[in-house]
C-alpha cells in the first residue's frame, strides 16, 4: 500500500485492515488532532481586538490553531497573566481590497513611477532616473513600463514625440499606462513595430492628435500582442513584491479583477508556497476579452483560502479620465461622444449566463451609466434564465453577480440593483480622484444623481477597495476617502466642497471598514470565514498602535501598521 502514502511520508503502523477499523481509526486521529490543538494552539493577546463580530465586538485575546484558523476568542479579565501581559498594540480583522491587481501591482513596483508628472520633462525625467538605475530596460526584448501619467495634468494628450524629444530616450521602447490604465503611451521604437497606417478599432481609440503614440481600451490591443511578456521568473517576483507591499499596508487578501489563464496556473503553483502571504480571490479573465472560454480556465477553490478560482470579469466599457466610459447621453465637456460600449448587450447576456450556469460569479465592469444599464439588464436576464420561477433575489443572493466600479448609475438603474440585491464593488478613492474633473465630464445634475453612490447603496452589502495599482492599496486612505470623500491624498475636497465632495454618499467609520473587512467576504463567497475574528475564520488579523476608533480622521491618512498575521503567521512587521 506505498503508493497509497504521499511523498515523504513514513509508512505507520495501524493502516488499514477493514473499513470497520478505518472509521474507528478516524474517529481516535480525530480525537488527538484535537488533543494537539488543544495543546499547541497559541494565544495572542492586545490592548483591544476589534472582532466584528454583533455579540462580542470587541474583546482582548484569541487563540489560533495549528491549522492558521481562530479556534478561540475571549475577554481576558484585566487582572489575569493573559492580560497584564499583552501586547501594547490594537487588532482588528485583516483588511481585504475587494478589486485589485497583483501582477499589474508587482509590475507597477518594479517600473517608473509617473504618478503625479505635470509636465513631459518631468515623465522624462522620472524615465532618465530609472535608466540610470536599470541600464537594461528598454531593449526591444525588455520594454520600460511605468504606470501614472494623465494627459490632464501633462496639458495635452502625450505623444511618441514628446519622448524621442531627449536624445538618450529616443531608442528606447517605452510603454507608460495611464492612470487609469486604460490607455498606453508608447515610444517611436514601438510605434515603428505597428503597420505604418493604423486602422480605427471598434470600442478603442487610436489617438492621432496632436500625434501618434497613445492607443486606449480595445486598441490597445495591438500594441500588446508586441509586448515581450515578462516570464514566470519575473513575474513571480512580480507577484513577490506586491504581496509584502500589500501585507505592508494590512492586508491579508484581495479580490484579483482580471487574471488570464496562464497567469491563473502560475498562481496556482506559488500558493501552495510560505511566501504566497495574501490570500487571492481571482476572477479569470479569458485571453479574448468578454468570451466564454471554459476550457482555458477551471473552478480552483483551495480549502485553506489562499487561492479561490470561482468567478470571471467582464469589461462593459471603459474609463472615465479618457472619455471611453458609455454614458446614456453623451459627455458634457464632449457633446460629440457618448463614450463607447466594449459589448453589445445581447453578448453581454450571453457571456454572462454561460459562466453562471457553469456555477461561476460574473463580475461586469461598468462605469458610465449605460455600461451599468446593461449590466444590470445581463444580471438580470441570467437571473431569470437560472432560476426560472424563483424569487430572484433568492437567485442573486446565491450566484452574487457583481458590478466592478458601479460609478455612474442612473436613478432607474440603481433602484433596480436595489431590488435585485446586485452587489456594488467601488473604490473610494475612485471617486475622490475623479472629482476634480467628473463634474466637468457629466454635469452638476448627472453628478448629483448618479455618480459615485455609496452610502445608499449600503443595502446591497458594497464591497471597497483601491484598484491598486490604479490608486495606492492602503484600506485606510480608502476608509478615510469614504468616509469624509476628501483626497487622502492632501486632505481637501475640490473647490465648493469645503466638508468634502457630496458628503450624502459618505459612510461612517464602522461601514467604511466593513466594506473593507465583510463586503469582500459576501462578495467573495468566504463569509463567516474572512474579515472577522471568530471560532473557526482564518486566524488574519493587523495590529495598529491605536485603535481607529479613536483617532482622528486626518490621522487614517497616514496610519502605519505594526504588523500583519495571515493565517496565524506573522507576514509583516514594522522595522
Ligand atoms: C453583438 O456582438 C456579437 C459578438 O461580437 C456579434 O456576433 C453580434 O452580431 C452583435 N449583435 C448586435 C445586435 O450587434
Ligand atoms: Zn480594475
Amino acid at each position: 500500500m506505498d503508493w497509497l502514502l504521499p511523498p515523504g511520508a513514513r509508512r505507520d503502523n495501524f493502516w488499514i485492515y477493514s473499513s470497520a477499523t478505518i472509521v474507528g481509526l478516524a474517529g481516535l486521529v480525530k480525537l488527538r488532532q484535537g488533543a494537539l490543538n488543544f495543546l499547541y494552539s497559541e494565544t495572542h493577546c492586545y490592548q483591544s481586538v476589534r472582532t466584528n463580530q454583533a455579540v462580542y465586538p470587541y474583546v482582548n485575546c484569541f487563540s489560533v490553531s495549528p491549522g492558521g484558523t481562530f479556534s478561540k476568542v475571549f475577554q481576558a479579565s484585566a487582572d489575569s497573566e493573559l492580560a497584564q501581559n499583552a501586547d501594547p498594540g490594537y487588532a482588528i480583522p485583516g483588511l481585504w481590497d475587494g478589486h485589485g491587481h497583483l501582477l499589474q501591482y508587482g509590475e507597477f513596483l518594479n517600473s517608473v513611477d509617473v504618478f503625479g508628472t505635470q509636465s513631459m520633462e518631468e515623465v522624462r525625467s522620472r524615465i532618465r532616473e530609472y535608466v540610470n538605475d536599470n541600464p537594461k530596460a528598454g531593449s526591444r526584448e525588455a520594454w520600460l513600463r511605468g504606470v501614472g501619467w494623465d494627459q490632464m495634468a501633462l496639458g495635452q494628450m502625450p505623444t511618441s514625440a514628446d519622448l524621442t524629444a531627449d536624445a538618450t530616450l529616443a531608442d528606447l521602447y517605452i510603454m507608460l499606462d495611464r492612470v487609469d490604465v486604460h490607455c498606453i503611451w508608447v515610444s517611436q521604437a514601438v510605434l515603428d513595430l505597428l503597420p505604418h497606417s493604423i486602422p480605427d478599432v471598434d470600442g478603442g481609440e487610436v489617438i492621432r492628435e496632436p500625434g501618434m503614440g497613445v492607443f486606449c481600451d480595445n486598441a490597445m490591443d495591438m500594441v500588446i500582442a508586441l509586448w515581450p511578456k515578462p516570464d514566470n521568473k519575473k513575474k513571480q517576483q512580480f507577484l513577490q513584491s506586491a504581496m509584502s507591499k500589500l501585507n505592508e499596508v494590512g492586508l491579508v487578501g484581495i479580490h484579483d479583477a482580471g487574471v488570464s489563464p496562464g497567469n491563473l496556473e502560475l498562481y496556482k503553483t506559488l500558493a501552495r508556497r510560505d511566501d504566497w502571504t495574501v490570500r487571492v480571490y481571482a476572477m479569470i479573465e479569458c485571453y479574448e476579452r468578454n468570451t466564454f472560454c471554459p476550457k482555458e480556465a477551471h473552478r480552483y477553490v483551495d480549502p485553506d483560502g489562499r487561492l479561490s478560482i470561482q468567478s470571471v470579469k467582464l469589461f462593459a466599457d471603459g474609463a472615465l479620465g479618457s472619455w471611453g466610459s458609455a454614458l446614456i447621453e453623451p459627455y458634457t465637456d464632449r457633446p460629440d461622444t457618448s463614450g463607447s460600449l466594449l459589448v453589445n448587450a445581447s453578448e453581454l447576456v450571453y457571456v454572462t449566463t454561460a459562466w453562471a450556469a457553469q456555477g461561476f460569479q460574473v463580475n461586469i465592469h461598468a462605469i458610465g451609466d449605460l455600461a451599468n444599464r446593461l449590466a444590470v439588464d445581463a444580471i438580470t436576464a441570467a437571473l431569470r434564465l437560472l432560476c426560472p420561477g424563483q424569487d430572484i433575489r433568492a437567485c442573486q443572493s446565491r450566484l452574487r453577480f457583481r458590478i466592478e466600479h458601479s460609478q455612474i448609475i442612473h436613478p432607474d438603474d440603481q433602484a433596480r440593483i436595489h431590488s435585485v440585491g446586485i452587489i456594488p464593488s467601488i473604490q473610494p478613492t475612485h471617486a475622490t480622484s475623479d472629482m476634480a474633473y467628473a463634474e466637468k465630464r457629466l454635469g452638476g445634475e448627472r453628478t448629483r444623481n448618479e455618480a459615485y453612490r455609496m452610502r445608499s447603496l449600503l443595502d446591497v452589502q458594497p464591497i471597497l477597495g483601491s484598484d491598486f495599482p490604479v490608486e495606492p492599496p492602503s484600506p485606510f486612505q480608502g476608509i478615510y476617502a469614504a468616509v469624509t470623500r476628501k483626497s487622502p491624498h492632501t486632505g481637501q475636497a475640490p473647490e465648493g466642497f469645503p466638508n468634502g465632495w457630496y458628503t450624502e454618499e459618505s459612510l461612517d467609520l464602522d461601514q467604511a471598514i466593513r466594506g473593507f473587512t465583510e463586503g469582500p467576504a459576501y462578495g467573495g463567497f468566504t463569509k463567516g470565514k474572512s474579515g472577522v475574528i471568530r471560532p473557526g475564520a482564518y486566524a488574519d488579523w493587523v495590529v495598529l498602535d491605536r485603535p481607529l476608533e479613536t483617532m482622528s480622521i486626518e490621522d487614517l491618512r497616514t496610519v502605519s501598521v505594526r504588523e500583519t498575521w495571515v493565517g496565524g503567521r506573522m507576514v509583516y512587521k514594522r522595522g
